[in-house]
């Protein structure tokens, strides 16, 4: 539940995400995120692989985890499961590799939970970063992930045995790779509304940290730059504090609107979007990383 309460609570996110983060223990291992797709994304651009490198997949996941692929420039290659145990032989993992294969994500369906040692093994032989895909197989402490995998994956999003709704926790060994994921979280800026197909822009509206530092740089440098004093998030009746509004609020108190119209001349948008990215350089802290983290569900929506 604690994972939901943090991908969504509004003053006490932090200490929640610091709680679920050392769910299995203090070794500082395990990084928060709204979704498994949005970790895997994450994961996926730290490892910086060039165009056209393809990820092997143990053939039957979820449709959102190709279009993460795909979106990136990167290939998804199957290698076809075995149905009496869920999983791909070591045959068809062989015949799967290419001189570009450079992740391999195995999923654990159904939770049936598919013997890692051989699928470690293999991965060491072509050097493959292996993923371990859990979001259908937690189980609490009993099963943190195999310990040589280099990444494991939880959801608890809907459906999932400990459904909070969202989120989900990946567990990465290597440091310096998590240090990378942690690091391309700094200073962003989360852009609400991206999964609509349609958006006409007459204005576009970014969650940041600090909102009235944006206001007030991209005002000095001649942007029309606002909050949102007139909106707010609809209150619960008293009596039914369940249904609270907390993504509403929460986000309200973050969003920011800058200009952004068909007329407004390239060189302009191109100023405002350098200035953007300068802002939020300067101004990402702990509170826009853990959020960022939290709440990008919008590049890897179904
Ligand atoms: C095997 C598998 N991988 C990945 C995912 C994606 O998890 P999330 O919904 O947290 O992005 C799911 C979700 O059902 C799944 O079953």
């Amino acid at each position: 539940m604690y994972v939901g309460f943090a991908c969504f609570c509004g003053r006490d996110r932090t200490k929640a995400v610091q709680k679920v983060e050392t769910y299995w223990g203090q070794d500082d291992d395990t990084i928060a995120s709204y979704s498994v797709r949005s970790g895997f994304d994450l994961l996926l651009q730290a490892l910086e692989l060039d165009e056209g490198d393809e990820i092997i997949f143990s053939a039957l996941n979820i449709k959102g985890m190709m279009k993460v692929v795909h979106r990136l420039g990167l290939v998804p290659v199957p290698a076809d499961l075995d149905i009496d145990y869920f999983g791909p032989r070591l045959e068809t993992l062989e015949a799967a590799i290419t001189p570009k294969s450079k992740v391999l994500v195995v999923a654990h369906l159904f939770g049936s939970r598919i013997d890692m040692v051989p699928i470690v093994a293999f991965a060491r032989k072509h050097n493959l970063i292996l993923v371990e895909d859990l979001p259908q197989a937690f189980d609490g402490h009993a099963y943190p992930g195999a310990r040589e995998a280099d990444v494991k994956m939880f959801s608890f999003g809907p459906l999932k045995t400990a459904t909070a709704l969202n989120g989900a926790l990946i567990r990465v060994n290597d440091e310096k790779l998590r240090n990378r994921m942690r690091d391309l979280l700094k200073g962003v800026v989360v852009l609400p509304g991206l999964a609509n197909k349609v958006h006409s822009y007459w204005i576009f509206t970014m969650m940041v940290d600090e909102p009235h530092t944006f206001i007030k740089k991209l005002r000095a440098l001649g942007f029309d730059c606002g909050d949102m004093p007139r909106s707010q998030a609809v209150k619960a009746p008293a009596d039914r504090p369940e249904i609270s509004p907390i993504v509403s609020d929460t986000s309200l108190k973050d969003m920011i609107m800058v200009p952004c119209y068909p007329g407004m001349p390239k060189r302009e948008l191109v100023r405002l979007a350098d200035a953007i990215k300068k802002i939020a350089d300067e101004t990402g802290t702990e509170r826009t990383k853990t959020f960022a983290r939290t709440l990008q569900p919008v590049i890897s929506h179904d």
